[in-house]
Parts: structure tokens; C-alpha cells; sequence
């Protein structure tokens, strides 16, 4: 139990670079204020503006209007790096006569820009002013009705084949292009003098926004959360029309970005002395389950026109795992006084220390355990804002010798990267869709997630603090130099400041948040101390905003002795940890080639805690195997072995790699060898649109563990194993359907979190093995396949431990179908997942099978996608009809806002039985 706090005490406050700071005096908060705390309401509120939009992209950039951000480089042809028939891409800086707006953007970001003198005076005058899109008495009613969040290019259709257009590494989607959204907002006369903001979670990209007419500000990277200030430019007592526009530069990413505004937008209304933007940091000393001292500071914004005496408060609760308040308040910070000119920013801060606190902390031996500090700013004895900041309580330990320690407890870091894209349902945040992702990774065994390689939606570190995930926060994918031609690099100069800074400000409350990596793979590991330099000052902006963490650099060509691995606090590795190119499978490529680096890092920079960052590249399409099988446990996809260029597939034996990776088996190993490696992130947890190594005519990645419709490839019970060492568990690969391979040389290959297993097929035992030192798997490579039954009874210590059977399927005769949730709230974002298998009479998956299925809705619900996670499939997402592949496919539904009662998805496919799911929808708990 949390007791009351033991001391408390009273910090300095610090000016701000909104202006000096006037006065201060501490005082405590008298008895009447805490009661009044409860008693009032907060002038806050933040309210979503998710309803209720028009959209219009323009059909092609030609058409697009001339409001631009800046002049890019002109682009001729898409250009896919790793394909085959890749054609050159010409970057040719061309004279345009368009309206640049980017004077008027840049001020944006002077919140986050520490040097006053470098900030941004906006010029006169109101660009884009006059065009259409932004008058209030447009007519947009030609225009599309959309929700937020929103992304524009999912219904797609795909760009298949080559030349012109998204190729695969963008996913062959139209996330290219320039659109515009409008929403009109009603702002009632009582707003009149409060500070109106709008805040966008992320835009993708080059945001610009207009209110009334008035070019507002915006910001460039469509993977930060934002913030405008519309008061100047409100008119209360009517209807206010807010105007975004977006310009998605073609060629400016190697994943699928997604298009438009796709994660959460709110407005948010305040008095005009308020907690600022991000404003409060929680830090954390000397952590024990005795005590822990947690240090608050709040910046408060003065954006009236007076001074203000303001006194802050603030109470400490308990949160449930759901993230509610429990019971009374457990500590309060002492009430500090300031005065804050006109116009200005001023820091307070204050100390408790709390007893016997309750730690956050990673499962399965800790519990994620948050509390909020509720803040609470008072003015002439009227309350004028009560913010909320969620925390938790943990101390981190980043040991070269023996790797991460959280709450003294040495973590091996069983991790997977994710990139942003929720597979179907595209880039649009979806909380349901994100949940179910870490769900089963969790599943899996894995506790730590690397955001590859950009900012997270707000709401997923929401869901990694609740349950227990340790988190990399990455900001960049590319500094100055370029990885495609319209890519990040061309920002970099003017906003990379704010951008880090405002990530860091957003972020730095969560506790699953443990390191700051400021890039990853950047071409600056190739410039020497020009490109350390660069590293250096991003370090020093990571660490002045938050010094209680590390920065972290992920580098695949950096070697030990070189300048940039001494700049960053951890070393991240990928790939060169467990080696690239170097066992005898990947002779003959070209490519660097290095032994495993893990001892030379360690041995040239002993202070620093190693981590593999990225490792593995593996591929695989679930459910796909194909023959030969390899001998060793490492190899790159080659045609005919391990991959199937034809029908663009990788054999799920889930030993073939990416040219410069290294399987799950080998990288396991590789980490067991090193133990002071803290442990590592595999690429990738799911698979994720774009990028579909090696087959670049496909649509997503085959690097997943988990397939873009959320089917569990091969791989997931390999790491599973490894990483739920007393999960009794086994799994048999391949399915024993081979009716052309009778009498054939069919390898059977076992994952086990037991040490030995028996195999049998069709009762005859086949030998019991036993997995050696850093060997992750058992295998009968000899097996001449004859239909039956195959069964594999694994042990432990000498005692059986699990059974798994894999049964040769008949005929397809009947669809099963699973919802993961039977019960969804009407709220219009819960969804459930629907699991389809086609399934011979007994219920037995027919592996192969692509039978095509029809999906029909009844009851207040919608189909919202669909998918089978083919990488090679350009079935429309939203397709209510889908080849299964290799036996299952996926249909999403969500309910109907607010209408309650009784889904009934049906799905049909021709000769075979139907299946039917009822899902409850309800009102949202
Ligand atoms: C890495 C890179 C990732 C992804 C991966 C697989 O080099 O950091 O973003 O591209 O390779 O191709």
C-alpha cells in the first residue's frame, strides 16, 4: 500500500524562453483549496474533433493548387531501391512559381527552439488568404464525409507492376498527393478569451492550417503530434471554419507512410493562464519498494494580457490497471506561488517523497503500476486549470556488463520493431487494432517494442505503460543525408530541433518509454566526425529536454572505432551484431560482410550498455513451405530455395533471411553468447505494408513473426519458446496435407520450451532428440511423408511437457469462423477480428487452401477490411469478398456508433459449409 508522502519539498522555479520569470513565492495550499479543487471545473477541455469532416485529394500532383510548403526536388519516376528493374530517379531542383508558405509555418515550432534568437518572426500578410478551400462559405459538399482518424490511401486501389507510381517499398498504395480537410467548428460566444488550440496527433505530412481564412501555422513531419494556437483567429458566438491541407511527397519513405490525418485531432480550450503544452515532467530518485522521491515541474503559459499571480497545486492518486483513479489522493506537492507576466512562461517544481510506492514494472515478475498528478492552477482564488499526468514509478539501470535492469531486476529485453501501420485498416490509429498487436506479442513472450523509426501515436505508449512494455521512442529514419529523394532529409535543417524536442515533451511521462534514439541507420555513420557532429547535437537536445534518459543510435555500418558510436549513451546495433553476410550460406553476396561485432563494441567502449536494436530480417509467408528445405540454420531467400518468385512467397521453414540477415536461431544464439547484451528487437514483430524484401511486385513485408492480418506465422512459437521458457508449449511444422508428396523427403521441424521431444508419425516413433547449447529447434530432416498423423510429445527435465498434432486434412467442406472479441462497445472505433478457416468435416485446416469467401453483415455493424495477409495480394482492403490463403482469412468489424444489439457476421464460400459469428455491441464501458 502507498502511503501518504513522508517530506516534502519546495524547488527553485526557472525562467523560460516565453520571458523571464517575474516572481515567485512558496506557500502551501490553504485547506480551502483542496476542497475547492473538487468542487470546481477547470475551464480545460479537450474535445475531439474526429466527426465530421470533408475531404478532397487531388487526382494527380499536376492538378494539385499552389499553396506549397517549399520547393522540392522534382521527381521523375518512382524509384524502388532494392528492385530489380529499379530505374534511376532523377532529383532536379526545378524554378516553380508557387506560393511558399514555409515563413508562415515555421513559427509553429518556436516553442521548441532554445535559442531565442534562432526562433521565427512570422512575416506579414495571409497567404493562400484568398484561395477557395480555406472561405467560410465554400461549398464543400462535393467533397467527401469522413471520420478521423483517416488515411487517405488504403482503399487504394494498388499500383501493380513497375514504372510510374508507389512502387512496393511505399506499398503500392496512393499515399502520394495533396488533400485538403474542413470541418467547421462551433465556438460559442462563452469561449470568448480563452486560449483555443487545436491539437493534431499526426498529419501525414507538410500540415498547413487555416482558421477563418488565416493561415494559422502547421508543421512539416507528418509523424509528430502538433500544436496551433487559434485564438487570434477565432470568432466566437459562430461557426468557425478550420481548412487543413496536406502534401504527401511521392518517394519520401522506404515503408508505407499512409495519407491525411490519421491519428486523433482535438480541440482544446483553456483560460488563458494554463498549464503549457506538454507541460509537466515527472522524474524520478532513489527508487525502492521503501520510498521514492518524485520530482514535478509544471510550465504554466501567461497568454493574457496582464501579469498573474498563480498558485499551483498538486495531488498524487493510484491508478487501476485500467488506468482509473483509485481512492483518495496518496501524496501532495506543496503549493507553489509565481507571478507570471503577460505573455510569458514560468516554471515550478517541487519534491515528494512517497513510501512504499507502487513500482511500474515489465511482466511477468512486475506489475505496470501508474499513478496521475493532478495539477491544479489557481487565480484570484478561481481555479483556471486542472491538468492530469499520468506516470509511473520505476528505476532503470543501463549496466554494460550486465545489460538493463528495471527496479533491480535484470531484464532481458525480448523485443520486436513495429512500424506504424495497422495492416488493413492502414496508418489510422485505431486503439483496438494496437491493443490486439501487443496482445499477442505479448503472447509471444515479448516486452519491448522499438518504434520504428518515427514518433508512436500518443495512444500506443498509453498502451505499452498499462501493460508493461519497455519502449525505444525513435524520431528519425533519415538526418541530412537522404535515403529516398523527397524523404526527411529535406526538413532536417529547419525542423529537427522541434521535432526532437517536442517528441521528448510529449513522451517523456511514459514510464514504458526507457531510451531516446535519435535515428536509425542514418547515412551519417558514413561521414566521419561531420556526421558524429550531427549525432551530437541531436544527444544533446534528447538530454537537455529529459537527462534522466539515454539516447541511443542505431547503426548497421558503424564500426567501434569510429566517431559516431562514442556520441550516444547506449549502442544499438542492427544486424552487425550477430554478423552480417558471414556464415557460408551468404558467400558469394554483395554487401558488407562482418563477423558477429557484439565483443569488438564491447571491448572498445566498456561504459556503454549494448543492445540489438534491429536483428534477424527474417522472411517467411505464413503457412507457405517450400522444398528443399536447407541444411543449416541460416540462409538468404534464394529462387528455389526458400523462395518462390512466381507466386512472389518464402518458405515459412523460417530459416531464410533478407541478404543481410540472420535467422531467429542464429540471432538467439548470438545473444545467448553475449550476455551482456541487454537483448534485442527482432525486425519485424508484424508484418507492415511497403517494403515487401525480396519480392518488390508485392504489396507488404515478409519480415513479420506475425502476418499483416495477425496470423501467427511459424516463427512466433520459435521465439515463444525461447522467450516463455515455462510455457509448456509445442509446434509442429510443416501441416502434413502433401498429397503430391507421398513418399517424398518432408523435414519436420519442432519449437519447444522443453529441452527434448519425441516424434511420431501415424504412431510409429520417428526418434527422440534433444536441443543442444543455442539450439532453438529440433528437426527431422529425413521424414518421407505418408498422410496420417503426426505427433510430437516434447519433455522437461525427463518429464512430458506438451503435445502438439498435425492431422492431413481432407476435402474443404466447411468455414469456421472465430471473433477475438464477442463483445465490442458502439462507439464506432472498438472492433473485432474475425478468424475464418477452411476446414475439411472434421475441422481440420485444409493448409493450402484459397478458397474464395464471401462476408455479409447483419445487425448494427460494418465489415470495415478484410485481408488474408498475402504480401502478393492487391485484393482491396475493403473487398467484402477475399481469397483465403492457406486456409484462413480476416474480416474487421465494428460496430455502429451508438446502435446496440446483435452482429451477425456470415461468411459464404462456394461448396462448403457457412459460418456465422454473433458479436454484442454495446454501449461503451
Ligand atoms: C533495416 C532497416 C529497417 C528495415 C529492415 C529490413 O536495415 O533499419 O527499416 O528496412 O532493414 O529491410
Amino acid at each position: 500500500m502507498t502511503r501518504f508522502l513522508r517530506a516534502s519539498r519546495l524547488c527553485a522555479t526557472s525562467p523560460l524562453g516565453r520571458g523571464l520569470l517575474v516572481g515567485m513565492a512558496l506557500v502551501l495550499t490553504p485547506a480551502w483549496a483542496v476542497d475547492m479543487v473538487r468542487a470546481q471545473t477547470s475551464p480545460r477541455e479537450r474535445i475531439s474533433l474526429n466527426a465530421d469532416w470533408r475531404f478532397m485529394k487531388y487526382a494527380s500532383q499536376e492538378e494539385a493548387d499552389d499553396l506549397i510548403y517549399d520547393v522540392r526536388p522534382k521527381v521523375r519516376n518512382y524509384r524502388d531501391d532494392r528492385a530489380a528493374d529499379a530505374r534511376p530517379t532523377e532529383a532536379v531542383k526545378v524554378a516553380v512559381e508557387q506560393a511558399v508558405l514555409k515563413p508562415w509555418i515555421l513559427p509553429a515550432g518556436n516553442d521548441f527552439i532554445k535559442d531565442p534568437a534562432r526562433r521565427h518572426v512570422r512575416p506579414e500578410g495571409n497567404p493562400g488568404g484568398e484561395f477557395p478551400h480555406v472561405q467560410e462559405d465554400f461549398n464543400d459538399g462535393s467533397w467527401e464525409r469522413v471520420d478521423l482518424p483517416h488515411d487517405w490511401a488504403i482503399e487504394g486501389p494498388f499500383h501493380v507492376g513497375w514504372g510510374e507510381g508507389v512502387g512496393g517499398g511505399m506499398g503500392r498504395l496512393p499515399s502520394p498527393g495533396v488533400g485538403w480537410y474542413r470541418k467547421k467548428l462551433d465556438i460559442p460566444t462563452s469561449d470568448a478569451g480563452k486560449s483555443i488550440f487545436v491539437d493534431v496527433d499526426g498529419a501525414m505530412s507538410y500540415a498547413m492550417v487555416w482558421l477563418n481564412g488565416k493561415l494559422v501555422g502547421g508543421w512539416p513531419y507528418g509523424y509528430a503530434s502538433w500544436r496551433v494556437d487559434l485564438t487570434p483567429y477565432v470568432s466566437p458566438g459562430r461557426e468557425n471554419l478550420l481548412a487543413i491541407r496536406l502534401d504527401n511527397p511521392p518517394d519520401s519513405s522506404r515503408w508505407y507512410p499512409g495519407g491525411g490525418i490519421y491519428r486523433n485531432v482535438w480541440l482544446v480550450k483553456t483560460d488563458p493562464v494554463h498549464v503549457g503544452q506538454w507541460g509537466t515532467f515527472v522524474t524520478m530518485r532513489d527508487v525502492s519498494e521503501a520510498a521514492a522521491t518524485i520530482d514535478l515541474q509544471v510550465t504554466i503559459d501567461n497568454d493574457s494580457q496582464a501579469d498573474a499571480a498563480i498558485e499551483a497545486s498538486t495531488h498524487v492518486f493510484a491508478l487501476n490497471s485500467e488506468g482509473s483513479r483509485t481512492g483518495d489522493a496518496v501524496a501532495r506537492f506543496e503549493s507553489l506561488k509565481t507571478q507570471i507576466g503577460a505573455g510569458k512562461s514560468a516554471r515550478v517544481a517541487g519534491s515528494i517523497t512517497l513510501e512504499n510506492p507502487r513500482l511500474w514494472g515489465p511482466p511477468p515478475a512486475q506489475i505496470p503500476h501508474r499513478y496521475v498528478a493532478v495539477t491544479a492552477l489557481w487565480h484570484q482564488g478561481k481555479l483556471v486549470d486542472r491538468y492530469e499526468t499520468r506516470f509511473g514509478i520505476r528505476s532503470l539501470r543501463f549496466d554494460p556488463d550486465s545489460g538493463l535492469h528495471v527496479n533491480g531486476e535484470r531484464i532481458c529485453i525480448k523485443g520486436v520493431n513495429q512500424h506504424h501501420d495497422l495492416g488493413a485498416l492502414g496508418a489510422a490509429f485505431n486503439a483496438r487494432a494496437a491493443e490486439r498487436q501487443l496482445e499477442m506479442l505479448r503472447e509471444m513472450g515479448c516486452n519491448a517494442i522499438r518504434m520504428a523509426h518515427n514518433p508512436p501515436a500518443p495512444e500506443l505508449l498509453e498502451l505499452t505503460d498499462r501493460m508493461g512494455f519497455l519502449v525505444i521512442d525513435e524520431i528519425f529514419d533519415v538526418w541530412e543525408q537522404k535515403k529516398t529523394p523527397l524523404d526527411f532529409h529535406l526538413l532536417f535543417p529547419d525542423w529537427h530541433e522541434q521535432d526532437l524536442r517536442a517528441l521528448v515533451r510529449r513522451d517523456r511521462n511514459h514510464p514504458s518509454v526507457i531510451v531516446w534514439s535519435i535515428g536509425n541507420e542514418v547515412g551519417e555513420q558514413y561521414t566521419g566526425d561531420k556526421g558524429a557532429a550531427v549525432a551530437r547535437r541531436l544527444h544533446d537536445i534528447a538530454r537537455d529536454e529529459d537527462p534522466t534518459r539515454p539516447t541511443t543510435v542505431a547503426m548497421n555500418w558503424a564500426k567501434p572505432d569510429m566517431p559516431l558510436p562514442e556520441v550516444a549513451d547506449v549502442i544499438s546495433l542492427n544486424y552487425q551484431g550477430e554478423g552480417i553476410r558471414d556464415a557460408p550460406a551468404y558467400s558469394g553476396l554483395r554487401g558488407i560482410r562482418t563477423p558477429p561485432l557484439y565483443p569488438a563494441f564491447h571491448e572498445a567502449l566498456p561504459r556503454k550498455l549494448i543492445l540489438s536494436s534491429e536483428n534477424a530480417a527474417a522472411l517467411s509467408s505464413r503457412g507457405t513451405y517450400l522444398f528443399p528445405v536447407i541444411d543449416g540454420i541460416s540462409a538468404p531467400v534464394k529462387d528455389g530455395l526458400g523462395g518462390d518468385p512466381k507466386e512472389q512467397h518464402v518458405s515459412a521453414y523460417e530459416l531464410y533471411t533478407a541478404d543481410f540477415g540472420s535467422s531467429a536461431d542464429k540471432v538467439l544464439g548470438s545473444l545467448d553468447r553475449h550476455p551482456y547484451v541487454a537483448g534485442g528487437f527482432a525486425w519485424s514483430g508484424w508484418d507492415y505494408l511497403g517494403e515487401p524484401t525480396p519480392y518488390y511486385g508485392a504489396r507488404s513485408s515478409y519480415f513479420g513473426i506475425i502476418d499483416l492480418a495477425g496470423f501467427k506465422k511459424d516463427r512466433f512459437y520459435l521465439y515463444q519458446a525461447h522467450w516463455r521458457p515455462d510455457l509448456p508449449m509445442v509446434h509442429i511444422l510443416p501441416h502434413w496435407t502433401w498429397p503430391d508428396r507421398v513418399g517424398q523427403i518432408t523435414p519436420v521441424h519442432v519449437f519447444t520450451s522443453g529441452d527434448e521431444a519425441e516424434l511420431f508419425l501415424n504412431g510409429k516413433s520417428l526418434g527422440r532428440k534433444a536441443k543442444g547449447q543455442y539450439e532453438y529447434r529440433l528437426r527431422w530432416d529425413d521424414v518421407t511423408y505418408q498422410p496420417g498423423e503426426l505427433k510430437v510429445v516434447a519433455y522437461k527435465k525427463g518429464r512430458e511437457w506438451a503435445t502438439d498434432v498435425m492431422r492431413t486434412a481432407g476435402e474443404a467442406a466447411r468455414l469456421l469462423a472465430k471473433a477475438d472479441r464477442s463483445e465490442i462497445a458502439a462507439d464506432g472505433r472498438d472492433l473485432s477480428f474475425v478468424t475464418i478457416e477452411i476446414a475439411d468435416q472434421d475441422s481440420v485446416l485444409v493448409p493450402r487452401s484459397k478458397n474464395r469467401v464471401r462476408f455479409s453483415i447483419d445487425g448494427p455493424g460494418e465489415i470495415v477490411a478484410t485481408d488474408n495477409g498475402d504480401p502478393a495480394s492487391f485484393e482491396s482492403f475493403q473487398s467484402k469478398e477475399r481469397n483465403a490463403f492457406n486456409g484462413l482469412c480476416l474480416a474487421i468489424v465494428r460496430a455502429k456508433p451508438g446502435q446496440f444489439g446483435t452482429i451477425t457476421l456470415r461468411a459464404e464460400s462456394e461448396s462448403v459449409e457457412e459460418a456465422m459469428v454473433s458479436i454484442r455491441s454495446e454501449a461503451a464501458r
